[in-house]
């Protein structure tokens, strides 16, 4: 196993962390985690020199922290950091802090939590954890030594990145969502080379957007960027090297459904390394960045240059949703984020095709057709 450097404390990490929100699950009931095999799988990585853990309160319909702690015992505790992060949705006062706080200890059947981050942060979850007072709370925890290192993940744009990273002083190390396809969306590589030039362990999620960069049949022009590549890397390994070689990343999370892919991320980790990457495999990436998002039916940036709409139009959410949906092959998921995430006056078939959108596009887009066209697809339809 390659070890890193974690910002500024004095430990090392293992390349590859164990992302505990994949498990394997019986009748794909999320609830069901089909233990046997998941503990096989997490102690063989462990035995590997795997020594980072992640779960959450959340995980697996709350079977996520029970099941860690149980997989821990004998022995295993001691061999790893353990990470939990406090579910930002849920807590309303420093009691409620209190009261996840100790059943986490109790699920996990630990006295410590070694990385402990405020869970998915937002603008509206950062501004309920400053009215009350988490940093009070978290200090008291970790001069009690019940929390090691404070830390946050995190799901919002990068400007909201930069206030929660520079709106406290002392935190370790984030959590963010990046991988080769998501260098600009959310806190991005600015937000990686900033938390890191702050000196915070940078952990990554999502490395390979959640599996959609490592499927089984990608699309020709993917696959053919691929295989125009020197190595004969798997879809996953070209994900994950492309992380590791950065200096900036501490460790990835890798949430592992399968003991083959347990196998074959730690071989890859072995292989890992900053630099390790040749100018000729960044080109590949690079090619193969603009392979998916050549499969984009809108090239929209989500500039926002056209909102706000005047009938309160989603545009850019919408261009995303749907872009997304054909690029990786998911018009099921697409469907229910329209239906589910959106209001219905959010929705495309609220333009009454002003055409003022389409006057501020610097991209020229046909937004008028092409939100027709999303709401077809979104509703159900073809691309
Ligand atoms: N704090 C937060 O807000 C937050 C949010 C998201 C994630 N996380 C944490 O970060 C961890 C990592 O994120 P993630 O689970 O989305 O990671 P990911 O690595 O992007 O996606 C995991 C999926 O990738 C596929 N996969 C993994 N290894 C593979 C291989 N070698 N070959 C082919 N496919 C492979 C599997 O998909 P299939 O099952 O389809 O095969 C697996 O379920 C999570 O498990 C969780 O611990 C935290």
């Amino acid at each position: 196993m390659e070890y890193r450097e974690f910002g500024k404390l004095d430990l090392k990490v293992s390349a590859l962390g164990f992302g505990c929100m994949r498990l394997p699950v019986i009748d794909g009931d999320n609830a069901r985690i089909d233990e046997p095999l998941a503990t096989a799988m997490l102690r063989r990585a462990i035995d590997q020199g795997l020594n980072y853990v992640d779960t959450a309160w959340s995980y697996h319909s709350e079977q996520g922290e029970p099941f860690v702690g149980r997989v821990l015992q004998d022995g295993y505790r001691e061999k790893v950091y353990l990470a939990t992060k406090m579910p930002s949705w849920l807590v309303k006062s420093q009691e409620d802090l209190d009261r996840y706080f100790d059943r986490q200890l109790e699920r996990l059947q630990t006295d410590h939590i070694d990385f402990y981050l405020l869970h998915t942060l937002n603008a509206g979850y950062w501004e309920n954890y400053l009215k009350i007072k988490v940093f009070d709370w978290a200090e008291k925890k970790l001069s009690e030594g019940k929390i090691r290192h404070l830390g946050f993940s995190f799901h919002d744009r990068y400007e909201v990145f930069d206030r929660i990273l520079n709106g406290y002083d002392n935190w370790e190390f984030c959590q963010l969502q990046y991988n080769y396809m998501d260098v600009e969306e959310q806190a991005g590589r600015r937000g990686v080379c900033e938390a890191a030039e702050k000196g915070l362990g940078v952990i990554v999620m999502e490395p390979l957007r959640g599996g959609r960069l490592a499927v089984q049949n990608p699309p020709a022009p993917v696959a053919e960027a691929f295989s125009r590549g020197t190595r004969k890397w798997t879809m996953a390994e070209w994900a994950l090297q492309w992380l590791w070689d950065q200096p900036e990343i501490s460790l990835l999370l890798s949430g592992m459904s399968t003991m083959e892919q347990v196998e074959q991320n730690l071989r890859s980790a072995e292989r890992s390394g900053i630099g390790s990457l040749s100018e000729d495999d960044r080109e590949t990436i690079r090619q193969v960045q603009q392979a998916w998002s050549g499969l984009a039916p809108v090239p929209c940036t989500s500039c926002e240059y056209c909102m706000p709409c005047p009938n309160g139009v989603q545009i850019p959410r919408i261009f995303k949703l749907y872009n997304e949906s054909v690029i990786y092959d998911r018009q099921q998921r697409g469907q229910n984020a329209y239906k589910n995430d959106l209001s219905d006056d959010q929705r495309a078939d609220n333009c009454v095709e002003c055409g003022q959108c389409e006057s501020l596009c610097p991209q020229s887009i046909s937004i008028i057709q092409q939100l027709k066209n999303a709401h077809a697809y979104l509703s159900g339809g073809t691309a």
